[in-house]
């Protein structure tokens, strides 16, 4: 494959720190997954110290873009707020730190943002043009909101507040595991959450992401909703791949940007000389 459709995408969770090389044309990846367990504490520097160690162990190529999927809400490259991961990484511009520390340009955006974008572009709603209501199901709850294939970044639809309590307290799979929940009880939260969350967007599609997307038959049935109700695909690869491609598309965008400003200067150039 030629590195013109490869792109590299980089994961951090709280227990991994995942990268692949990502074939860009069908969301396979182009290399092995490499997982290095999360440095604890979790510090920036310690967390960009393990994805360097993941790009020398890859090879990547300087000419491939590179995606991080990162768990809290980015906003021009500063971590807005962090909940499941060390709270130093607060106002963090991460883009920064990994040019600084790297010497590699990234593009960053949020892992349930991209798990969605992910599973819109390659998995389980693949070329969807109605509303798309993503979500992860982990340590906690991560939404993603794509629309005619477009995402709508930094939704943080996992910490609603339902019944006075925050929704990814009580329907996490986390939740599931400390409160040791059997599956029916498990449903009977989920309904709660995605119920509220359909009341409140009218999604088309709703996809169940994170590790209990495998048992998906176990709950799914239990639960009625208007919403199609659907497994995420990727399993695994959605992190790592929705970030490849949104590297990509960065840089797409970013070029084509950079030309329409210089084609727009030209113009006002040769207006200048025109009418002066
Ligand atoms: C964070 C989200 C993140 C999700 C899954 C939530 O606690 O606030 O930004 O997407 O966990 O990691």
């Amino acid at each position: 494959m030629s590195d013109k459709n490869m792109g590299f995408g980089i994961d951090i969770g709280g227990s991994g720190i995942k990268g692949a090389l990502v074939d860009l044309k069908t969301g396979e990846f182009a290399s092995k997954r490499v997982r290095i367990p999360t440095p604890q504490p979790a510090t920036p520097l310690a967390v960009v110290d393990t994805i360097g160690k993941i790009i020398d162990e890859l090879n990547v190529p300087e000419s491939v873009p590179v995606g991080v999927a990162f768990p809290g809400p980015i906003r021009d490259g500063v971590i807005t707020y962090i909940a499941n991961l060390d709270q130093s990484w607060l106002n963090t511009n991460l883009p920064s730190l990994l040019k600084e520390k790297l010497g590699r340009e990234a593009s960053v955006l949020n892992d349930a943002d991209a798990a969605g974008y992910g599973e819109v572009i390659y998995g389980a709603a693949r070329g969807e043009q109605g509303l798309v209501f993503a979500t992860t199901l982990g340590t906690g709850i991560g939404t993603a909101i794509i629309y005619k294939g477009e995402l709508i970044p930094r939704t943080e639809l996992g910490h609603i507040e339902i019944n006075g309590e925050d929704a990814e307290h009580r329907a996490a799979a986390s939740a599931r595991d400390r409160e040791d929940l059997n599956w029916t009880e498990y449903a009977a939260r989920l309904q709660v959450y995605y119920g509220t969350i359909e009341h409140l967007f009218s999604p088309d599609v709703i996809i169940i992401g994170g590790g209990v997307s495998e048992k998906f038959d176990k709950y799914a049935p239990l639960m009625n909703l208007k919403a199609k109700l659907v497994p995420a695909k990727l399993r695994n690869r959605a992190g790592i791949v929705g970030a490849a491609f949104f590297a990509e598309q960065e840089v797409k965008t970013k070029n084509s940007i950079g030309r329409k400003i210089s084609q727009a200067l030209a113009s006002k150039s040769e207006n200048a000389i025109v009418t002066d």
